[in-house]
């Protein structure tokens, strides 16, 4: 029975206040949605949704009343809903819609409407879920879509025809690829060929709602799941096409290069293992994305994509743009790890020197341990054994950078002897003799020719200064 089931996950003071004072005010209320999903998939949930036959900023009003005078209502007027903090609980109040459910949209709400209506305009059927909170009928579920046995069965469903539920909001599609890869389910062949149709639609969204679900996307469990769904339905190549470019394998003269939409998703995937960093999982995605620029078939060699890391680097910039994203530090952190992302791997196939791994430790200061996540979550080689060597000798390289990194402290290098120091020394203007110097310093310290500290690099500068026949003050 439903009703006993849902009662007991009822338990918190917020839900029986909520019930007294939709009695006291005569109104149906209801708890829905999220909250609702994911109790039975027995996830946290912080977030409660409450839907009030009648008006939600009134119910919302009285409900902080009785919590008492610190807690604060904040009400979205044109939304008709209205918002308050109670413990750690998030509580929307919203008057039940006959119209469809529109978070961003400037048209009117219609309100007035029953709880059927409301479920109606929600976006899946898991989705849907409701319990009645009045004393009545406390604890009772109110599933008329089937929607428990859609959590059973893992499947997506749309409460309507789903061209109906995703022209209402056309970000709904990213929300079903969103619950597939966060919840491993499957969209239902409805809904899904609903997407293929429906995919242009998405551009009447705003970048910044569809960049909250990718972002939902590569933190699931495993992001490729959703990728896959967004490049099989055409939704990719409508808001990320450089992604969907990505997809393809070329024969030439019987040598085929890897599917880089595959090898990258799956680069995610390894990622994901490793890490909650969004802003590397980014990297992962994006570590590759010039390589169908920089693709060249060259005789006898085969396939080379030579320079597609710093091409890839120089892309950053105008898709961060298009997608609305952050042009801060984030952006700058993802541009310098696909830049570098080859050195490890370089690195590792050859013999591997202390001033080639000096070098790196340089050029990528503090994210050199993000760094070597990316690269060892690059190896997707089918060949066990190409993985293994590779994975070996990215310990060693590991070994050489603590190694290296405790002798040397070169993250975040430092000059020994600042340019003041070389003017005076020799009595220069400022000009770029001074800048040589510094190289000559740094270069010596990176090839291990010298320490990382002043008298020997003191001593180094002097040797440098006669080399260019510069006098001693
Ligand atoms: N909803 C909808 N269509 C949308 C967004 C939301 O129908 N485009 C409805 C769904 O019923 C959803 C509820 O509003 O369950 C709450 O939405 P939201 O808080 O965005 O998502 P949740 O489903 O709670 O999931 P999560 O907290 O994981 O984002």
């Amino acid at each position: 029975m439903p009703y006993l089931q849902m009662k007991e996950f009822l338990n918190d003071k917020i839900f029986k206040i909520i019930s007294q004072v939709a009695d006291e005010d005569n109104v149906d209320v209801f708890v829905i949605g999220g909250y609702v999903r994911d109790i039975i998939l027995k996830r946290p949930s912080k977030d409660i949704d409450i839907v009030v036959i009648g008006s939600g900023i009134d119910i919302a009003t009285n409900v902080a009343k009785r919590l008492g005078s610190n807690v604060n209502v904040t009400v979205f007027k044109n939304f008709g809903t209205a918002m308050l903090r109670c413990g750690n609980y998030e509580i929307e109040f919203v008057g039940a819609r006959k119209e469809s459910y529109r978070k961003n949209s400037r048209k009117p709400i219609v309100e007035g409407g029953t709880v059927q209506d409301d479920q109606n305009r929600r976006d899946f059927t898991i989705n849907a879920l409701a319990i009645s909170l009045n004393d009545k009928n406390f604890g009772e579920l109110i599933d008329p879509f089937d929607g428990v046995a859609d959590l059973e069965r893992k499947i997506l469903r749309t409460p309507l025809n789903p061209d109906t539920t995703f022209s209402d909001d056309p970000l709904r599609m990213f929300r079903a690829v969103r619950f597939a890869a966060q919840l491993n389910f499957r969209i239902d062949d409805v809904a899904y060929e609903s997407i293929q149709k429906n995919k242009e639609r998405i551009h009447i969204v705003s970048y910044e709602r569809i960049i909250e679900e990718l972002n939902k996307i590569l933190l699931s469990p495993k992001p490729s799941i959703g990728f896959k769904i967004m490049e099989n339905t055409g939704l990719l190549s409508e808001f990320f096409p450089e992604l969907a470019m990505l997809k393809g394998v070329e024969l030439v003269e019987g040598r085929a290069h890897k599917d880089n939409f595959y090898h990258t998703i799956e680069v995610v995937d390894n990622l994901r293992k490793k890490t909650d960093n969004l802003w590397l999982l980014w990297a992962g995605l994006l570590h590759d994305i010039a390589k169908p620029k920089t693709k060249k078939f060259v005789k006898d060699i085969g396939w080379t994509f030579h320079g597609h890391e710093f091409l890839g680097a120089k892309m950053i910039p105008r898709i961060f743009t298009r997608l609305k994203m952050p042009l801060n530090d984030k952006m700058k952190y993802i541009q310098k790890l696909i830049q570098l992302h080859l050195r490890p791997i370089v690195l590792s196939q050859d013999i591997v020197t202390d001033s080639a791994v000096r070098r790196l430790l340089f050029d990528a200061g503090d994210d050199i341990d993000d760094l070597m996540l990316l690269c060892e979550a690059d190896i997707t080689s089918k060949n066990e054994k190409t993985v293994r060597k590779h994975l070996s000798n990215f310990r060693i390289v590991r070994e050489k950078l603590v190694e290296l990194e405790e002798k040397d402290r070169l993250r975040n290098f430092q000059p020994p002897i600042s340019g003041e120091l070389i003017i005076k020394t020799f009595d220069l203007k400022p000009g770029p003799i001074i800048g040589e110097i510094k190289n000559a310093i740094k270069d010596a310290i990176l090839d291990g020719e010298i320490q990382n500290e002043y008298n020997e690099a003191y001593a180094f500068m002097l040797k440098k200064g006669e080399e260019l026949s510069l006098k001693r003050k």
